[in-house]
Order: structure tokens, then C-alpha cells, then sequence
């Protein structure tokens, strides 16, 4: 399929097993992307100051943030990472064990995968910007609970103005679900070009680099996906 050094873990999803129970409370913090109101219902001078802020504003908010019960257990939070210039913006679903011991996201083996599938569309990881949905471990990696996600939504959304990114790939079902505000399978929203909300930059989604690892036979729909997304790049240059 043209990904030699992909070497890939099972039932797709995102990392783990994403489920979206609260679907109205995934609409109210998300579906907005630029407009806050509706992050404004969930928090409005939460909302309101971050996006206000610059890149290092915004890095010692989120370092510093109490918002949610999550910061109880993490080690660090987990801001992002690369080029604040970058055409391609990766979104993940929430910090694992190593990125929350790193402070870094995608440093584990699905990271180790999601380099090697940058280096099959020619990226570099350091030519990219890598971000996650949550900025903080979820304890023993479960799910993402839609309050935690509307909370840290602001975040994220500030980092993709700041950005401006030509084109944004979501990884997972949780990450592609909640950026498209939808509880459709992950297998009808890779595949093609979707847009996120007011900012109409195109996002793909695509499979976790985790289902990857225990899912290899998906590999090949994966190819496909980043195909889409070198191809997205190269025609907004
Ligand atoms: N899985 C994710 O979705 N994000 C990470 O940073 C690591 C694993």
C-alpha cells in the first residue's frame, strides 16, 4: 500500500472505545468553532479569555488549568506540538500514559506509527502541528466525557485560529465525532473531505494510528485518507 515502515492495536474507535452518550452536551461546546457562544454556554469567561490569548497565553492557560477533574490526576498537561505555521493540524483524542509522562502528544506507539504515516505523504513530524482534543490524561485512558471535552474545546479552537492550518486530520472516531459534531461511524466520515464548522477549513478523518496497530487490514483505507490530505495541502498552496 506504499506504507512500508507502518507497523500498526482493535475495534475502531479512537483509542480506546469511544461512546458519545451525551450528544447534546458534544453539540453545545463544539459545534462552534469560532463563534463562542456556544463554548460560552459552557463556560463564558473561560471562553471569552482564551480566545483572547497569544501562543504562550495560551500554553501557561492551559498549563495551569483546574476546570476539570482531570487535572487531579494528570502528571502534566499535554498543549501541543510543532510548527505554529504548519499547513497540517492533527487532532487526537486525549494524552495517553507516555504523553502524560512526556508532555507531549503522540509519543507512544501510535505516535511512533502517526510519524511513520507522515512519512509515507512526505511530512516530517516536526513540520506538522499535533494537538488533542483533551489536554490531559483521562485516568487508565478512558473515554473522554463530553463535559471534559466542552471544557477544553475553547482551548483547542484558539489553537486552530492561531494556526490558521490549510487542512486538519482528525484520528479516531472520538476526535472525528466530536470536531464534526455527529455520532456517525467512523467508517462513512473518513474518506472525504468534511469541513470544520464556520471556519470551513477541510478536515479529514481517518482511523486512530492505535486501531492501526491491532487493525492492520484498515491500513489501506488509511493510505487513502492521507492521500486525501496531501492532496488537500498541495491545492491550497
Ligand atoms: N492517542 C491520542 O489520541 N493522542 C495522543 O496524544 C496519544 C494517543
Amino acid at each position: 500500500m506504499g506504507i512500508p515502515v507502518w507497523v500498526m492495536r482493535g475495534a475502531e474507535g479512537g483509542a480506546q472505545s469511544p461512546r458519545h452518550e451525551d450528544a447534546a452536551a458534544v453539540g453545545a461546546a463544539a459545534a462552534a468553532i469560532f463563534d463562542q457562544s456556544a463554548a460560552t454556554r459552557v463556560a463564558p469567561t473561560h471562553a471569552a479569555n482564551v480566545a483572547a490569548h497569544d501562543w504562550e497565553a495560551l500554553a501557561d492557560a492551559v498549563r495551569q488549568c483546574t476546570r476539570c477533574g482531570l487535572h487531579k490526576t494528570r502528571t502534566q498537561t499535554v498543549f501541543g506540538v510543532g510548527r505554529r505555521d504548519a499547513a497540517l493540524m492533527i487532532i487526537g483524542e486525549a494524552p495517553g500514559a507516555e504523553e502524560d509522562r512526556q508532555g507531549e502528544p503522540f509519543v507512544g506507539p501510535a505516535g511512533q506509527l502517526l510519524n511513520a504515516m507522515l512519512g509515507a505523504i512526505k511530512l516530517r513530524r516536526d513540520e506538522v502541528y499535533i494537538a488533542n482534543i483533551l489536554k490531559c490524561r483521562p485516568p487508565s485512558n478512558r473515554d473522554p466525557q463530553p463535559t471534559e471535552a466542552a471544557t477544553c474545546t475553547p482551548y483547542l479552537n484558539r489553537q486552530i485560529e492561531l494556526l490558521r492550518p490549510r487542512v486538519m486530520l482528525a484520528v479516531g472516531r472520538i476526535a472525528g465525532q466530536w470536531l464534526l459534531q455527529t455520532e456517525i461511524p467512523i467508517g462513512r466520515l473518513r474518506g472525504q473531505v468534511s469541513r470544520y464548522g464556520d471556519t470551513g477549513i477541510p478536515l479529514v478523518v481517518t482511523y486512530h494510528p492505535a486501531y492501526l496497530l491491532r487493525s492492520p487490514l484498515a491500513k489501506a483505507k488509511a493510505w487513502q485518507d492521507l492521500c486525501l490530505v496531501k492532496d488537500l495541502i498541495e491545492s491550497h498552496r
